[in-house]
């Protein structure tokens, strides 16, 4: 069993596109940019947006925090993406979610210009994905495969099955795995809580991918000997032994599952810490793309 460490590739992606970056100021150039725009004040949201905020500064990358009031109206807040969509100096518009409710997300979402969609959330990017073309894939799927392909896993050919169809996770992983592409090219299942006897699938996996968010739901009997585990699960479960009165863990019962694994990624420390550097590769695609 080998740990796939997420921490070491993030930090991996940040080091190259800080790398980058440093090279387009010695050019005099302009640099990417990243908005990131959050309503009202869900303490977990903040958390990440200050996350996302403070990841775009290590590495030299322009970024504002746009921060409005929970009333804000819809149309004040279309107002706000559009300004951002003709602004140049900021190639990715991240609006968090979730949004209030008197807000409809869809529309916002469909509000940002594709060309600046690094979130991948957009219905152009997301069908441009599934035909393959180049485009913008959500942050945590894009993580997920790097991981792969920084490992050196062979996809080819392998079964993947996905536990889970949602839409930031399960079916963009699901559609990157199926291209015809290096690091993916697989036969790819996506179950979900209708199956009747999920272990009937898990166990064909040579990749399996748990996004379901359920504490250590998969257990050791429902993989295969060898099988590469990825988990997406962040749960928090009470843990009274700890100061804050939880620990975080994973979709996977690791401690059993992981002596069966051939690769296997930790929560937390594994995929969780993807996002945020797939985030940034996805602004400087974009800047690279449609920018500069
Ligand atoms: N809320 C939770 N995760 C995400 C994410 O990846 N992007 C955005 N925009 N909002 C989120």
């Amino acid at each position: 069993m080998k740990l796939i460490d997420g921490k070491l590739i993030a930090a991996e992606i940040r080091e190259e596109l800080k790398k980058e970056i440093s090279e387009l100021i010695k050019k005099g150039k302009n640099v990417p940019g990243l908005v990131t725009i959050l309503v009202g004040d869900n303490p977990a949201s903040e958390i990440y947006v200050r996350n996302k905020g403070k990841a775009c500064e290590e590495i030299g990358m322009r970024t504002k925090a746009e921060k409005r009031s929970a009333d804000i109206s819809e149309n004040e807040l279309l107002e706000l993406v559009n300004h951002y969509n003709k602004d140049n100096n900021y190639h990715g518009i991240l609006v968090q979610l979730p949004l209030p409710k008197h807000i409809n997300e869809d529309k916002i979402i469909e509000a940002i210009s594709p060309k600046k969609d690094v979130d991948g959330f957009h219905p152009i990017s997301v069908g441009n994905l599934v035909i393959g073309k180049d485009t913008f894939a959500p942050c945590t799927p894009a993580g997920i495969q790097e991981l792969l392909i920084r490992y050196n896993i062979e996809t080819k050919g392998k079964h993947v099955v996905v536990l889970g169809r949602s839409n930031i996770v399960g079916k963009p992983i699901a559609n990157i795995m199926l291209q015809k592409k290096e690091g993916a090219n697989s036969i790819v299942t996506i179950c979900h809580s209708a199956a009747k006897d999920l272990a009937h699938y898990t166990r064909q996996a040579d990749i399996l991918i748990a996004a379901i968010g359920q504490p250590n739901f998969v257990k050791a009997d429902m993989i295969k000997e060898g099988a590469v585990v990825i988990d997406v699960g962040i749960n928090r479960v009470e843990d009274s032994t700890k100061s804050k009165g939880y620990r975080v863990v994973g979709d996977v019962d690791f401690e059993n599952v992981a002596p069966k694994t051939s690769f296997i990624t930790p929560v937390p420390g594994g995929v969780g810490l993807m996002t945020i550097a797939m985030l940034l590769k996805n602004t400087f695609k974009a800047y690279l793309m449609f920018g500069e």
